[in-house]
């Protein structure tokens, strides 16, 4: 069966619909999927700062485990998920894939699927970019990027060439049906690839 991790992390909910739309279509094509939340580092009193913050995030963390090490070594494609900070990705999920250097030191992420998703408040605010700079560990970790392109018709309607997306307006729109269809859609993609390279031996290797 082939394995795939989700790694995301959100912090108002929105990534978090994303993440298990992609869940569903990986599902679909029979995929085992984990989906895994990267944790808060920020002392108490910072999260205490944004109302709301703490709650959620306990929510999801009760809902998720946080992603580990031994997560991205089981996994055939790795997805990595989360909020635009600032037009690039937020601290959270960068401390999760700083962790896998140790993988990344014994060749062991070669060769598997790497993807990339993500949600912005604003139209341009920076969605694209974020995806874009997912790209760059991606490729230092040896992962073979598979982005979305318009190989889907879903694709002519939401989304990004470079992965699912959505737009909150300030967390007030959840993503909508068309981008959970992209969601879907690139978790279907990543999960057939990601066969195809299994039964391809294209497999991690020590440097
Ligand atoms: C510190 C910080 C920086 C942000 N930077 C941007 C940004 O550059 N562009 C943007 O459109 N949204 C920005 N946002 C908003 C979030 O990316 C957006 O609300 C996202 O939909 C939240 O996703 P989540 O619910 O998964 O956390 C920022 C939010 C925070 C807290």
């Amino acid at each position: 069966m082939t394995k795939v991790l989700i790694a995301f992390y959100s912090r108002t909910g929105v990534t978090e619909q994303l993440a298990s739309a992609i869940a569903e279509g990986a599902r679909a094509e029979g995929a085992e999927v984990r989906l895994r939340r990267a944790r808060e580092f920020v002392p108490a009193e910072v999260m205490a700062k944004a109302q709301g913050w703490k709650e959620q995030a306990d929510a999801m963390n009760a809902r998720y485990e946080a992603p580990t090490e031994a997560d991205a070594e089981w996994a055939d494609a790795i997805v990595f998920g989360g909020p635009t900070r600032f037009g690039a990705i937020s601290a959270e999920l960068k401390a999760y894939i700083d962790s896998l250097g140790g993988l990344w030191f014994q060749g062991k992420l070669n060769g598997k699927v790497g993807s990339a998703f993500g949600s912005s408040s604003t139209p341009h605010g920076g969605n694209e970019s974020t995806l874009i700079s997912l790209y760059n560990p991606m490729a230092h970790l040896g992962l073979i990027i598979v982005p979305l392109g318009y190989a889907d018709p879903a694709m002519f309607k939401a989304g990004t060439p470079y992965g699912a997306s959505s737009v909150s307006m300030n967390q007030a729109a959840p993503p909508s049906a068309d981008d959970l269809e992209v969601a879907r859609f690139q978790g279907r993609r990543i999960a057939t690839v990601a066969r195809a390279l299994s039964a391809a031996h294209v497999t991690a290797t020590k440097a």
